[in-house]
């Protein structure tokens, strides 16, 4: 090739190579490109004048020197002028201003509330595990000891989700309450059993500032040879105490719940006034049957508390559907 125009041609290519360069850094790959000592357009160039006759070298050199000179210059001075942009942008950056922080979540009250109680009874002994929020009747009411007449199976207390002609295995509902659990947990395992099970019930009712159609519930069951009443007010009390100090008081009233005998409300001072927080009793005879447990052999006491009614009175919340209404302002401040 004509060395000349290989002179022209390598001008030509940097020139446009460094009008399309914008920044510092595509500069830096021209120079590398046009410029680089070890290989690279130069260097073929320098190949070329290495080529020409002995007595055209001193001209040819000459030129060569020119048109990198050139080319250095051109790119010395792109590079002034992107680097004038950029730090015009760097000074228009002001360190000092506060930054943008990120909005943090947190933790729901109630789940929260949630984890401390199993903390809580784990300290206690209390394995924790967890059931179906969707039921059949075997474990939402049959095992429960609760007779096909008893008012708390009524289609208008609780959420059916099918009836029986719609399923094989007969109607399903959300379930109404956790003591479900203790049916699932005693079929799958034989005694002695120490759980607790955390989680979500439903039931149509008028929302007020106590209910809720959906709300948590906290069961708890222990069964074992010689099982005590005693035993559940130690457990119960000293977890109330656990939670909310050791200044709160609470009181058992006696009370019917079909799957205990007996059994009692667990009442908690609110105020000048008592609130019911939840129902425990000893175990009836007809659950133990139901799962295949002897109660000639084992006894035990259970118990479901309202995990809504304990956070309320810990964060002084005075109406349960602030929980539900996802108001960041009420949600911020736990
Ligand atoms: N399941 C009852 C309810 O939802 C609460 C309850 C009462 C649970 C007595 C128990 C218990 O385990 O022994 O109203």
């Amino acid at each position: 090739m004509d060395i000349l125009q290989a002179f022209t041609n390598y001008l030509n290519a940097a020139q446009s190579a460094i009008t399309e360069a914008s920044n510092a850094e595509q500069l830096e790959q021209v120079r590398i490109e046009f410029l680089g000592q070890k290989k690279g357009k130069l260097k073929d160039l320098q190949k070329l004048v290495g080529t020409a006759p002995p007595k055209e070298k001193p001209v040819v050199g000459k030129k060569f020197n020119e048109v990198r000179n050139e080319v250095q210059a051109l790119l010395e001075a792109k590079l002034a002028e992107v680097s004038t942009t950029t730090n015009q942008t760097v000074s228009d950056f002001d360190p000092t201003l506060p930054g943008q922080s990120p909005q943090l979540g947190g933790m729901h009250p109630i789940t929260q509330t949630i984890s401390h109680f199993r903390e809580l009874m784990g300290r206690f002994g209390f394995d924790v595990v967890e059931g179906p929020e969707i039921e059949d009747e075997l474990h939402n009411f049959d095992a429960l000891n609760i007779p096909e007449d008893h008012p708390a199976r009524d289609p208008l207390d609780n959420f059916y989700i099918a009836t029986a002609k719609a399923t094989a295995g007969g109607p399903i509902l959300l379930r109404s309450q956790t003591s479900t659990v203790q049916i699932r947990t005693m079929e799958s395992q034989p005694p002695p059993v120490r759980i607790v099970s955390l989680g979500r019930v439903y039931r149509p009712d008028t929302m007020d500032a106590t209910h809720s159609c959906m709300f948590h519930q906290m069961e708890g069951l222990m069964v074992d040879r010689h099982v005590t009443m005693a035993q559940l007010k130690t457990v119960l009390s000293l977890f109330a105490r656990s939670f909310l100090g050791p200044d709160v008081e609470i009181r058992f009233r006696p009370s019917f719940f079909p799957f205990t005998e007996p059994s009692v409300e667990v009442d908690m001072k609110w105020g000048d006034s008592w609130m019911e927080i939840g129902g425990a009793g000893m175990v009836d005879p007809n659950v133990f049957k139901a799962v295949g447990y002897d109660p000639e052999e084992v006894s035990g006491f259970a118990f479901g508390l309202g995990i809504e009614r304990f956070c309320m009175k810990h964060y002084e919340v005075d109406d349960i559907r602030r929980f539900y209404e996802n108001d960041v302002r009420f949600l911020k401040q736990f």
